[in-house]
């Protein structure tokens, strides 16, 4: 990295595209095994968002790694640097005033800590999906965990590579005890809390 950079500041601030656009951006991270339905639940909230008017971006794990991050692998270096590069495109979502929702794995702890220090305490909202593994496995949509456990793919969470679940998010979304409209209704209901929604 060169040091001999500057950061330009542009006239047209955050807060100011924030006003326009009347809404208080943050970014959803969700964070969950291969399987849970971080896609489907971030697709259906993403939904609900735009309803109520709200300009979103949903930033997703598979369609990144096909452009942004397609040189990256799953070893752990890798992970970190794909999640350090989602938070850096969702930190210029939030310059940007959007509301961002993140579906990822990010397995690790301390990558996802190092995306709220780097989006910021106050717009990052850590949203665990919580599903149990043996569920995943049994779902199974992309038949990624019979091949991992046939040894063909190395690294696959929950099974050759961790998953560390978060110690205190925000949101804890159970996924076997709710259907899909409660579980976005539980979503809603925390960024009114927080009014990040009026
Ligand atoms: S992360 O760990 O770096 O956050 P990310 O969410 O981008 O992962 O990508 C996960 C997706 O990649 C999974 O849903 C699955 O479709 C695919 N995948 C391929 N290989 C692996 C692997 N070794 N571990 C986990 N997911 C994998």
């Amino acid at each position: 990295m060169s040091s001999n950079l500057v950061f330009h500041s542009a006239f047209v601030d955050a807060a100011w595209r924030s006003r326009i656009k009347s809404q208080r951006p943050c970014v959803l991270w969700f964070t969950g095994l291969s399987g849970t339905g971080k896609s489907t639940i971030a697709n259906a909230l993403e939904q609900a968002l735009a309803e109520r008017g709200k300009h979103t971006y949903l930033l997703d794990g598979d369609n990144l790694r096909l452009g942004l991050c397609r040189d990256l692998g799953f070893s752990d270096v890798d992970r970190q640097e794909n999640i350090r590069r989602v938070a850096e495109v969702a930190r210029l979502f939030i310059d940007a005033g959007i509301m961002v929702i993140t579906a990822f794995i990010s397995p690790f702890q301390h990558d996802r800590e190092v995306a709220r220090a780097l989006i910021g305490e106050d717009s990052f909202i850590e949203v665990f999906i919580d599903t149990p593994l043996e569920e995943c496995e049994r779902r199974d949509p992309k038949g990624l965990y019979r091949k991992a456990r046939a040894g063909l793919i190395a690294n696959f969470t929950g099974i050759g590579s961790a998953y560390e679940p978060p110690l205190n998010p925000q949101i804890h979304l159970r996924t076997l005890e709710h259907d899909l409209p409660t579980l976005v209704q539980v979503l809603l209901d925390y960024l009114m809390l927080e009014e990040f929604l009026s």
